[in-house]
């Protein structure tokens, strides 16, 4: 079965609290219970983390390298300046595709900027939780399509 990796960076353990006129009122626990329900749809195995620290989310990353298949990545703040989270992304190897709450398009300046972009294999801004729901379909579409040996059969 494909392992799908959904990491939330920096801030977003306050979902439901936090900005709700920009983030929207739905928790943590809301939106990964909406990703759970998908993924049984589509017959995958999801692993969720959280971490506010840079590092801890690279150290994952780094940990779950051969046992994951993909990647959905919030990397909250993180996107606009952190290239030690760019090149772990790129590191790893792992097709990943990065998600937005809010339209990052349409906010200050600095946001526009996404550093981690480049290394993905889309970017999904906007969309509340169906930005994540759109990066999980994406995604195992993506996967589902790959050859077989790009799947490295190892993987359970
Ligand atoms: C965010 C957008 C980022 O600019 C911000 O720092 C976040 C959340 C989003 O989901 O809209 O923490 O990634």
């Amino acid at each position: 079965m494909l392992k799908i990796l959904v990491v939330h960076g920096p801030n977003l353990n306050l979902l439901g609290e936090r900005e709700p006129e920009v983030y929207g009122s739905m928790t943590l626990d809301d939106v990964n219970e909406a990703i759970a329900a998908l993924a049984d749809e589509l017959g995958v195995n999801i692993e969720f983390f959280q971490s506010n620290h840079e590092g801890i989310i690279i150290d994952f990353l780094h940990d779950r390298r051969k046992s994951a298949h993909g990647v959905i990545i919030n990397p909250g703040a993180l996107t606009h300046y952190s290239y030690a989270l760019r090149d772990a992304i790129a590191g790893v190897q792992l097709p990943t595709v990065e998600v937005h709450l809010s339209d990052i398009h349409k906010r200050e300046p600095f946001r526009r900027i996404s550093v981690t972009r480049e290394v993905c294999l889309a970017q999904i801004s906007g969309k509340g939780v169906d930005s994540y729901l759109e990066g999980l379909r994406m995604l195992t579409e993506h996967l589902r399509s790959s050859s077989e040996e790009d799947l490295q059969s190892f993987k359970t």
